[in-house]
């Protein structure tokens, strides 16, 4: 029988290419989204599949997406959490909005969504989580002092849980995109774009595609060894040791 995965954010951007291919794997895809339902219309309809509307920063919308999810797929077997916001601004003008509406989107909903499906997991015996967290919580970057710490935040979580999944078959990664051609970098000033990706040895943005592949490897069974492990993929813009 087919396995149910859980993809936040994932209509749009790098989360929406992790659910294409995961659907083409034969994976039973849940979608979450936060409010853009335009784009998540169209998401589900080219994709087949059900989107579900909920704030991942919220742990009880959090509880109640996933019941309803368990009724119409079955208990989830593999969850990405890959939703993400940026609030970039060089510290000295960073609110405390700015900080703790990316630390609770980016960072907190990683305990929200896999804090309510582990104990499933881990009855069950199988299960993946798969974190999606960014080369700048590797290396830190000018003007994302909240996304760096979120994302760096999530590196830790992964390296603590996999210890405790184990033992029970449940396995937890950690994947760190580059640069990747999504609206989040489009946004990104476009004289400041050009000099990241003068920095990119592969010379250009990664693609939505190359971040989803890596998700669907670590899903599999063929990666059940791998746990605790940050996998990096940014074109050589950062080689962390
Ligand atoms: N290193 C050193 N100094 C820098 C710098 C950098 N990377 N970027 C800007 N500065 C300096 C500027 O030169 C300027 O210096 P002066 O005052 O001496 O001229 C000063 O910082 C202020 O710069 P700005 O006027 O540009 O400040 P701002 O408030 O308008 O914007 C910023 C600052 C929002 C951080 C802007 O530089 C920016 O958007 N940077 C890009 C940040 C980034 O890479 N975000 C990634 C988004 S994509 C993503 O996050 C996905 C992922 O996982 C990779």
């Amino acid at each position: 029988m087919s396995k149910t995965v859980l993809v936040t954010g994932g209509t749009r951007g790098i989360g929406r290419a992790i659910s294409e291919t995961m659907v083409k794997k034969g994976y039973k895809v849940a979608a979450n989204y936060a409010g853009n339902d335009a784009a998540a219309k169209e998401c589900a309809d080219a994709l087949g599949i059900n989107v579900y509307k909920f704030d991942v920063a919220d742990y009880d919308a959090v509880g109640a997406g996933l019941a309803q999810i368990a009724k119409d797929l079955g208990p989830v077997d593999v969850v990405i959490n890959n939703a993400g916001v940026t609030r970039d601004a060089p510290f000295h003008k960073m609110t405390k909005d700015q900080w703790q509406q990316v630390i609770d989107i980016d960072l907190t909903s990683a305990f929200n969504v896999t804090r309510q499906v582990w104990d499933g997991m881990r009855e069950r015996g199988w299960g993946r989580v798969i974190n999606i967290s960014s080369i700048n919580g590797q290396k830190g970057q000018f003007g994302q002092a909240n996304y760096s710490a979120a994302k760096a935040g999530l590196i830790g979580f992964t390296k603590a849980l996999a210890q405790e999944g184990a033992k029970k078959g449940v396995t937890v990664n950690v994947v760190c995109p580059g640069y990747i051609d999504t609206e989040m970098v489009q946004a990104v000033p476009e004289k400041v774009l050009e000099g990241i990706i003068a920095t990119i040895p592969v010379g250009r943005l990664g693609k939505a595609e190359e971040i989803a592949s890596m998700c669907a490897y670590l899903a599999s069974d063929e990666a059940a060894f791998i746990t605790g492990a940050t996998m990096t993929v940014n074109g050589a813009q950062y080689i962390a040791g």
